[in-house]
């Protein structure tokens, strides 16, 4: 087995099927190129290390550099494990580990502490990543809401309109301003959210008070990021929310305990601590602790 970087890849759509099928993601090349060159986090990075048996594409774990903030205000960069997947063909060969260590290998050569990736529970790589040294940083729960409101359903779509991105930026800098973790954006952070995480900005509410990033399909609404400065903001934007919704209002990762009992309090279902999880391991002598404390944050949009 050869390991190559993403870059050095003669045939980059050998991972089509594999992304499809791990991640129904219908991966093209061209596409992803442009978000490489886009995203801060992937641009100079080799962007990930995929294994070659008989010079096929058998495995990939994609690695990025992200930005944090830590206790001390410092900045920080750290590895973040992306992409994960092995051929069918090729499982329990150990190309999943081989990759990981070179990953690990990458984040040690740049002089990053710790690395990171998202994954959930009920996945069997969730015991994997265990075995290599990755513990659970933040266990997420998430909040469900049937609406099935005919008047909503019926509603026309509003005119296209903007976000006023700035007001954003100023509500996420002070609500963030004690946390640690992944809350450095800088301003091209705004194109991946409407790209690659696919933020529809016509459907999205930005008030004095605090903000709610949103994705529609198919009469489902899915909260992205729900910031505001007071619980009572908070409460506002979910209920303007769901008048917004003809189906089901999903959050799949919230953030803070006001926010789940505003939707508690509002009749959702909750799974508590249930399904996505932030995972890291250490890959120097700090402690995950002693460098962020207990104020990490990292919301859906920051997941990868
Ligand atoms: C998770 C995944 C990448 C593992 O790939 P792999 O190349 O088969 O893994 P490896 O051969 O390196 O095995 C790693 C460890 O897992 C064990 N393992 C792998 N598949 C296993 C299985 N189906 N059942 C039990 N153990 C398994 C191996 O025995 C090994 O453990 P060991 O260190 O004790 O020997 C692969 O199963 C996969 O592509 N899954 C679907 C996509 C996915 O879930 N990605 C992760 C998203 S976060």
């Amino acid at each position: 087995m050869k390991i190559a970087t993403y870059r050095e890849l003669q045939s980059k759509e050998e991972l089509l099927p594999l992304f499809q099928h791990a991640f129904w993601w219908p991966f093209n090349p061209t596409v992803f190129d442009r978000t490489i060159r886009a995203d801060s986090r992937l641009k100079d990075s080799p962007v990930g290390y995929a294994a070659l048996i008989d010079k096929q594409v058998a495995g990939f774990v994609g690695v990025m550099d992200i930005q944090t903030r830590t206790l001390h205000e410092a900045e920080e960069t750290v590895g973040g494990i992306w992409g994960v997947v092995t051929h069918p063909v090729h499982a329990r060969k150990g190309i999943f580990k081989a990759l990981m260590q070179r990953s690990h290998d990458y984040f040690r050569e740049q002089g990053y502490r710790f690395s990171f990736l998202y994954t959930s529970k009920i996945l069997i790589a969730h015991a994997f990543y265990r075995k290599l040294g990755y513990n659970d940083t933040v266990v997420y729960s998430s909040a469900y809401k049937t609406i099935e409101d005919m008047k909503n359903a019926a509603r026309k779509p509003g005119k296209r309109s903007k976000i006023d991105w700035d007001k954003l930026s100023e509500l996420y800098t002070r609500v963030t301003g004690n946390s640690t973790g992944f809350v450095i954006r800088d301003k091209q952070y705004r194109r991946m959210l409407v790209t690659r995480k696919k933020i529809q900005p016509a459907k999205c509410i930005v008030t004095d008070k605090g903000y709610a990033l949103l994705r529609e399909n198919e009469g489902n609404t899915y909260v992205r990021e729900l910031m505001a400065l007071t619980r009572e903001e908070i409460n506002e934007l979910i209920l303007h929310v769901e008048e917004k919704t003809a189906k089901t209002v999903i959050d799949e990762k919230v953030v803070d305990k006001d926010t789940l009992s505003t939707y508690q309090s509002r009749g959702y279902k909750i799974m508590r601590e249930g399904y996505d999880v932030l995972m890291s391991k250490q890959l120097s002598d700090a402690t995950f602790t002693e460098t962020y404390g207990h104020r990490f944050h990292a919301t859906s949009v920051d997941s990868f």
